[in-house]
C-alpha cells in the first residue's frame, strides 16, 4: 500500500527517504519464514520482497479458551450451560442510517466510491481480490472455515489497520456479488466511526453484554452502497473476556447466516498492545497483518503473527510504501492517453 503521504505519521514516527525497512531487510531476512503476503499474489510479476508459502497453523498460547462450566454430579446439572442461542438470519440490518460525506473521505486518503480511479482505489482492489477469492473457497467448503470474516491486525497502533480496514470495505462495498459489515473491534480506541464521519452509537461490545440486544439494531446503514457499519460499543473492562464466550459465536453467525455475499471486515486493536485480536483470530477465517513500512520491526511483526496463530489464513500486507523497485505506481494508468 503506497503512503498517501498528506496524512501525518503519529507522533514520534520519522517518514525516511529512500527504500523501506522492510525493503531493505527483504534483502537478508527470508520472509517466507512467517507466512503468506497479500502482496505477493499480484499479477502480472510480484515482487519478491515477501514470498508466499503455506501458512504456518501456529497455536495460540495466550488466546483464552472459552469457559466451560464444569459439572462433577449426574444430571440433572445445578449449572448447566443455557442452551445455546439460536441462530436468527440476519438478512437485513436494522439499525439507522447515515450519509457518509466524501469531503470527509477524501481528506483522510479513504477511497471515495464514485471518484475517478487512483492509486489507492487501485491497490485496494488488487488486495481485495485475494481476500475475496479466499472467502467465495470457503463458502463452497474449500480451505479455511469462516473465510469470510477478516481480522485486520497489526503489532502496533498507527500501522494503518483503520486506513485499510476501512479502504478494503469501501473497495468491496463496490463488488456487484458481495456486501460489506465493517467492524470496529477496537474497543478501547475506536476510530471507524471518526474515519467514516459517522455519528457513535450502540455496538458489537453492547450486543456482547446485553442478550437483550440484538446486534442487528447496532449496524449502521451508509449511503455507499452495500457497505454496512457495526460500531465498537461501549467498552466494559471485561471485552476480552466476552470476546472469548460462547456467545461471541452466536452474535457472529447472526451477522453472517444465510447471507452467503456478506463479507465482515474487523478492525482489531494492536495485537502487542491489547489482547482482543488474539481472540478475534479464534473467530476468522483470513487474518491481515499490516506492516508499516519504516516503522514495524521484525521482532514485533514475529511476535505479532505468532499470537494471532488460531487463524491459520495469515497475510501480510506491507503499507506506507515510498519507493518501488519495479516502478510499480497504479492509478497512474487511467485517464492517460497517447
Ligand atoms: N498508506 C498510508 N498513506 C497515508 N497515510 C496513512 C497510510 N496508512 C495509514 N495512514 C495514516 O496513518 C495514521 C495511523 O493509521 P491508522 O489506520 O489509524 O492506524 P492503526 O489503526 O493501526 O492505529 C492515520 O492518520 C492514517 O490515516
Ligand atoms: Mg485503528
Amino acid at each position: 500500500m503506497t503512503d498517501q503521504s498528506k496524512i501525518p505519521l503519529p507522533t514520534g514516527f520519522d517518514r525516511p527517504s529512500g527504500p523501506s525497512l522492510i525493503e531493505r531487510a527483504s534483502g537478508s531476512f527470508d520472509f517466507r519464514t512467517l507466512t503468506r503476503p497479500v502482496v505477493a499474489d499480484l499479477p502480472p510479476a510480484p515482487e519478491p520482497r515477501i514470498v508466499p508459502q503455506q501458512p504456518q497453523a501456529t497455536p495460540a498460547p495466550l488466546a483464552p479458551a472459552p469457559v466451560q462450566p464444569t459439572v462433577a454430579a449426574p444430571a440433572p446439572a445445578p449449572f448447566a450451560p443455557p442452551p445455546p442461542e439460536p441462530i436468527v438470519a440476519v438478512s437485513r440490518f436494522s439499525g439507522p442510517f447515515h450519509a457518509i460525506n466524501r469531503e470527509h473521505l477524501r481528506e483522510q486518503c479513504i477511497i471515495e466510491p464514485e471518484s475517478a480511479v487512483t492509486g489507492t482505489l487501485e491497490e485496494f482492489r488488487i488486495v481485495k481480490r485475494q481476500l475475496l477469492r479466499v472467502a467465495a473457497a470457503s463458502r463452497a467448503g474449500q480451505g479455511s472455515v469462516h473465510g469470510e470474516r477478516i481480522l485486520i491486525a497489526s503489532a502496533h497502533p498507527g500501522e494503518g489497520k483503520t486506513f485499510c480496514a476501512v479502504n478494503l470495505a469501501i473497495s468491496i462495498a463496490a463488488e456487484k456479488d458481495n456486501e460489506v459489515l465493517l467492524v470496529d473491534a477496537d474497543f478501547a480506541k475506536p476510530s471507524v466511526l471518526s474515519t467514516l464521519g459517522l455519528p457513535g452509537g450502540k455496538g458489537l461490545m453492547d450486543a456482547l453484554a446485553d442478550p437483550s440486544l440484538p446486534v442487528e439494531d447496532c449496524v449502521i446503514g451508509t449511503d455507499i452502497a452495500g457497505l454496512y457499519v457495526l460500531p465498537a460499543g461501549n467498552a466494559t473492562g471485561s471485552d476480552t473476556e466476552y470476546l472469548a464466550s460462547a456467545r461471541t459465536n452466536a452474535v457472529l453467525d447472526r451477522l453472517t447466516a444465510h447471507s452467503p455475499n456478506r463479507i465482515v471486515i474487523f478492525d482489531s486493536p494492536p495485537v502487542l498492545a491489547a489482547s482482543p485480536a488474539t481472540v478475534l483470530a479464534h473467530h476468522v477465517g483470513q487474518t491481515v497483518v499490516v506492516v508499516r513500512a519504516d516503522v514495524t520491526g521484525e521482532a514485533a511483526l514475529r511476535d505479532a503473527v505468532g499470537l494471532l496463530g488460531a487463524c491459520d489464513d495469515i497475510k501480510l500486507l506491507l503499507n506506507g510504501t515510498r519507493f518501488s523497485t519495479t516502478g510499480r505506481r497504479f492509478g497512474s494508468y487511467y485517464g492517460y492517453k497517447e
